[in-house]
């Protein structure tokens, strides 16, 4: 009953045009039951009452923007067995070597270690089975718009833009194709639900002043940073992006909060950390609520990653 009101009321402010907050971000969809990133996990996040899904982007050959976490297929699909020989030297798959014809080719499956071939997280689904497939970024949106027209709700999109530094490297530039499909679907502004996220500061700068993205912005880090470490630092980036994705650890000790979450509301920036995982509660947490309810209600973050949209809702 508890949950069907949340839904209810999370539906409700989005319909009135009040983001709910904190907001729920399915990190890879609903990762935590279903294979990452496949349209299945989207569904089950956007049924489990996710404000938010998230896009991991990366491009293939052909310069079309796939949403997939690594710029390798090794963890994550059968690649290895379908096109065996076309690894680099340092044995690896990469999805840049591959047209979307030959990514489409490709199971998606449960996400596993090559080299031990063993399930990263075992208690989840499957190893090795399913009909999943890798979709490009602009087949999800039209899906997830899709499903915000039959239900009425209004989800939202969170695509990352993964190693620009990178794909630049190889001769591809994967926020110009990335913003060429957010401004196909309506995406361009502050008020559209959508937060592009990245790691890499020059590259949200370069968005933001070179590129002409007007909509939300929000800088990831993964370890310590004078960007978020300092008062000045939050204060530099917030005239550049909307929030913070810092990891979770950089939000609490235990049941006490380190005082980011504040520090950067207090100069205007969201703070949307991540990832909530049931297999990896912190210290001095033993259930999943419990510390769910603690980061939303003691920590006050705007938003969480989570495999687990459902804890959230
Ligand atoms: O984007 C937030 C979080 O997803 C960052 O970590 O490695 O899961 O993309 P990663
Ligand atoms: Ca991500």
């Amino acid at each position: 009953m508890k949950a069907a009101l949340a839904i209810l009321w999370a539906s409700c402010a989005v319909l009135h045009g009040a983001e709910p907050s904190p907001i729920v971000i399915a990190h890879r969809g609903a990762s935590g039951y279903l294979p990452e990133h496949t349209l299945a996990a989207k569904a089950l996040a956007y049924a489990q009452g996710a404000d938010y899904l998230e896009q991991d982007l990366v491009l293939t050959k052909d310069g079309v923007p796939i949403v997939q976490h690594d710029v390798t297929l090794d963890s994550t699909t059968d690649v290895a067995s379908r096109f065996p020989g076309r690894q680099r030297a340092n044995g690896s798959f990469y999805a840049i070597d591959f047209t979307l014809a030959e990514i489409r080719q490709l199971r998606v499956l449960e996400r596993f270690n090559p080299k031990t071939g063993k399930a990263v997280y075992p208690g989840r689904f499957p190893a090795g089975v399913g009909e999943f497939r890798i979709n490009t970024f602009e087949e999800e949106i039209i899906f997830i718009q899709g499903l915000n027209k039959s239900t009425g709700r209004k989800v939202g999109i969170y695509p990352e833009v993964k190693l620009a530094g990178w794909h630049r490297q190889e001769g591809q530039d994967l926020s110009k194709a990335m913003l060429a499909v957010l401004a196909r679907y309506g995406y361009a502004t502050k008020s559209d639900l959508c937060y592009v996220q990245c790691f890499e500061y020059t590259e949200l700068q370069r968005l933001r002043n070179e590129l002409g993205w007007k909509g939300r912005l929000v800088f990831l880090s993964g370890g310590k940073t004078p960007l978020i470490d300092t008062d000045d630092g939050l204060k530099g980036i917030a005239k550049v992006v909307d929030g913070i994705g810092p990891a979770l650890s950089a939000i609490a000790e235990g049941r006490k909060p380190t005082g980011l979450v504040a520090r950067a509301q207090a100069v205007g920036l969201k703070v949307h950390p991540y990832t909530f995982r049931i297999e990896a509660l912190p210290k001095g947490f033993t259930d999943g609520k419990d510390y769910h309810r603690f980061l939303m209600q003691e920590a006050k973050v705007d938003g969480l990653f989570t495999d687990f949209p459902d804890v959230g809702r």
